[in-house]
């Protein structure tokens, strides 16, 4: 298998030591050195996309966050020497990047919808610019379908009008990755469960299926909680006491899948 990351595996170099590599992934306490901020919240744990970048890309390789939100993978590729290209609806949450993200690296931003094929034509012809044809590794935190209204704008896909709208919308996503991404390369996706009229919606099934639709092929599949801090702890108490008088049982974690183009 050809090299997919820096690691020296050869002399056996320590900078991989605290690489994960099971598929159970507690984290006891949110990262939250440098330029990383705890103001916005739902967003990822910048531990998530550090471990993915290493794992997976080189030095100067280019990764793609199709919602960034607030400024977790591109700070991650700043610290760790990636190209970063960013898409997200909020213009104003993502103009702050600009000035956050050093030009050490090539960082592109595109404030547009994730789902159209004309934000493909963007990262495209930004990319020949750099005499590169392809993004090498894509990660991917969609909203969790409606629970967290990040706009109001139809096109946002906290917005849509049902599950299946929410999976419609979020295919496009994938197609529009499924161009970009270079062969026999990576896509991972973070995403939790909801509930909904008393059921529990896979949220993260239906979206794994739908990229294996698109032929991506599944690798591994990750289970991941982040533990106590003493907010929840509290919740926590809350929702036994609802869990233990009604039938269902409390779901504390989230799923992060790696597909294979
Ligand atoms: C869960 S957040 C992503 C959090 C991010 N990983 C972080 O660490 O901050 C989802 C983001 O998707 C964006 N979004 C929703 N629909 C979109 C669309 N159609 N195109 C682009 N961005 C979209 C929202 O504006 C929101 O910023």
């Amino acid at each position: 298998m050809w090299k997919i990351n820096d690691f020296d595996m050869k002399n056996r170099k320590e900078d991989c030591a605290d690489i994960i590599t099971d598929s159970l992934r507690i984290i006891n306490e949110r990262e939250k050195s440098g330029k990383h901020s705890n103001f916005y919240h739902w967003n990822f744990i910048p531990q998530i996309p550090n471990q993915f970048i290493r794992r997976y890309t080189k030095k100067w390789d280019y990764v793609l966050d199709m919602f960034i939100w607030s400024w977790t993978t591109a700070i991650e590729c700043e610290k760790l020497w990636r190209n970063v290209i960013w898409v997200d609806l909020n213009k104003d949450l993502t103009n702050r990047l600009e000035t956050l993200i050093d030009w050490k690296i090539d960082k592109f931003f595109v404030c547009w919808d994730s789902t159209k094929k004309s934000t493909v034509k963007k990262i495209q012809d930004h990319l020949k610019t750099k005499k590169r044809n392809f993004i090498d590794l894509v990660l991917l935190h969609p909203p969790y379908f409606d629970i967290i209204k990040f706009s109001d704008k139809k096109e946002d896909l906290s917005n849509a009008n049902s599950v299946n709208d929410f999976l419609d919308m979020f295919g496009k996503v994938l197609e529009n990755c499924k161009t970009l991404v270079k062969k026999w390369w990576y896509i991972w996706i973070v995403i939790g469960d909801k509930y909904q009229n008393s059921e529990r919606i896979p949220l993260w099934f239906m979206c794994m299926q739908k990229a294996q639709e698109i032929w991506f092929k599944l690798k591994s599949i990750i289970v991941k909680n982040m533990e106590w801090n003493r907010w929840k702890m509290w919740v926590w108490w809350i929702r036994r006491y609802r869990a233990l008088s009604a039938d269902y049982y409390i779901f504390k974690h989230e799923y992060i899948f790696l597909l294979k183009k």
